[in-house]
């Protein structure tokens, strides 16, 4: 099909003027093409257009665009009565209600209106790309289009192919979205697409830690925000986007992929659904709001002023070990250098996937006095610990004090395989693989659909990269096996490069 994305009079048809039609039409029209816009809802069109006319005009006034181009803009958006104004354009994108059937008869109308080479785009969020076009004739030239809230500021497009979407048009989309300045991403048709899928990771394996009781929300998001790198803790996201969101896309996602449990919801996230208790929106989530809505969080506690009397650091993973020995050092604490812990020694362990019971016992110590410490990540900011359930207080208190006598904050978590931030990353780095392991987008392509989407400090691949391909599989394989339970089993595409000891960005043909 000689489809001409590049064409100066390129035209773009928006259908749905809500918060997403609006946005589209400001990027399409930003980036010089013309567009129709229409909405059933009387009057909602125009005063979308209002907006955009508004939008534009901020935009020239702060300088990222000039008067003239915004002025131009503005003079290539149109208002129209409905899909039977559709006729001139080259592609319609449509952004009306999440709707099937909704979506399916909107289609299946315009099949019917525009020019054969016209493309049709859909910018759902969560239903299948492939089940919206199962009704059309003309299922070659359909595709995702899957732009980000609020678009003029989130920069990505997931392009995404159907089962039937035609490679040109899939390349056509990939160009209207780069003249959008958009950076698009391509992939095919899955549940949740990229991003959604891999934001799974961090929120639902944060809602399995606070499931079992590891650690509070607060403590999660401060864990997550402090030692994982990571702008917002997947607590705080969730209040924002509000679970009457993310819990219904989260059963959704969970559906759609036949029960995979990587994507299990749990009931920390439906009995709060259900009871209403949404996040900011509600006033109430997994945070309490004061009357002007900030947030109440509770100061942290104050470390323990005890300190213990001599500190054995157990060798077993050797890189852990040297970390915390050094901190140790500049601590002043007295470390042991026997084979052994002394009788009274506080037994700090470093472990990676494991909770601090198995170190315990596999490594035959004495779990009264054993404390594990996260070296996995930096320990610069914050310092994750952990006790078996028979650590003495007075040496769990000894260890905290200890962690926490140069300022930095300690979070005291119950046992945990793999702590906080090494199961909630191990998880999106797990997920990120099998998206490429099925084919469904490149590695590159998903670690930049994340640092854009998602605003990650890394995306997947990357992220795995620098913790260690080895020792993310070490995480996951030892959930795995302490758990019992294949939603931490490592994805085939990180166990292969974690034993040929490759980045995981590393291809296949
Ligand atoms: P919205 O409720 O703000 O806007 C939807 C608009 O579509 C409304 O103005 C409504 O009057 C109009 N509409 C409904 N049925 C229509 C029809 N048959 N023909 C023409 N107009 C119709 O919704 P929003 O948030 O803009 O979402 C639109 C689509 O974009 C949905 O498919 C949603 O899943 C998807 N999306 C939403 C994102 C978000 O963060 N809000 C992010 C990415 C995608």
């Amino acid at each position: 099909m000689a489809f001409d994305a590049n064409r100066d009079d390129l035209t773009v048809g928006v259908i749905g003027t809500g918060a997403m039609g609006r946005g589209i039409v400001q990027v399409a029209a930003a980036g010089g093409m013309r567009v129709l816009m229409t909405d059933t809802r009387p009057g909602a069109a125009a005063e979308a257009r209002d907006f955009v006319d508004k939008m534009l005009a901020r935009a020239a006034e702060k300088g990222s665009i000039t008067r003239d181009e915004a002025a131009a803009a503005t003079g290539r958006i149109q208002v129209v009565g409905g899909p039977a104004d559709m006729k001139p354009c080259h592609v319609v994108i449509e952004a009306i209600v999440e709707n099937l059937q909704a979506k399916q008869e909107l289609f299946g109308e315009l099949e019917a209106i525009v020019a054969p080479d016209c493309i049709l785009a859909t910018n759902t969020s969560s239903l299948s790309v492939v089940t919206i076009a199962s009704k059309l004739k003309t299922p070659g030239r359909f595709a995702g289009l899957h732009f980000f809230n609020p678009v003029p500021l989130m920069k990505l497009v997931e392009v995404v192919e159907g089962l039937r979407t035609e490679a040109w048009v899939v390349e056509a989309l990939m160009t209207v979205g780069r003249r959008m300045t958009r950076e698009p991403v391509h992939l095919k048709d899955a549940p949740g697409f990229l991003v959604n899928q891999v934001g799974r990771g961090f929120t639902l394996e944060a809602s399995h830690l606070a499931y079992e009781g590891i650690a509070g929300f607060i403590d999660v998001d401060r864990v997550m925000r402090d030692v994982g790198g990571f702008r917002m803790g997947p607590f705080e996201l969730m209040e924002l986007t509000g679970l009457d969101v993310t819990h219904p896309a989260s059963e959704l996602i969970y559906n759609q992929f036949f029960h995979e449990p990587r994507y299990r919801p749990n009931l920390i996230m439906r009995s709060r659904y259900e009871a209403g208790v949404l996040g900011r929106k509600t006033k109430r989530g997994f945070y309490d709001y004061d009357a002007e809505m900030k947030p109440v969080i509770a100061p942290e506690q104050p470390a323990p002023a005890a300190h213990p009397g001599s500190v054995w650091v157990s060798p077993a993973e050797p890189q852990g070990c040297a970390a915390l020995t050094e901190l140790l050092k500049k601590l002043g604490a007295r470390i042991e250098s026997g084979a052994k812990p002394d009788a009274r020694a506080l037994i700090l362990v470093t472990p990676i996937g494991q909770d601090a019971t198995t170190c315990a016992v596999e490594q035959g110590l004495d779990p009264k006095r054993t404390v594990a410490v996260d070296t996995l990540f930096p320990m610069a900011k914050r310092r994750t610990i952990m006790g078996t359930p028979l650590t003495d207080e007075g040496y769990r208190q000894g260890a905290h004090g200890l962690l926490a006598s140069d300022g930095v904050p300690v979070t005291v978590c119950r046992d945990s395989p793999g702590f906080i931030a090494q199961r909630i990353v191990a998880m999106i780095v797990n997920i990120g693989c099998s998206i490429a392991q099925s084919r469904t987008a490149q590695p590159a392509d998903i670690d930049k659909a994340v640092t854009l989407g998602l605003n990650y400090p890394h995306g997947p691949f990357k992220f795995g990269d620098v913790l260690g391909p080895g020792r993310v599989y070490q995480v996951l394989s030892s959930m795995h096996r302490i758990y019992g339970d294949p939603r931490y089993r490592p994805d085939i595409w990180l166990t292969r490069r974690a034993r040929l000891g490759v980045s995981l960005l590393t291809p296949e043909p």
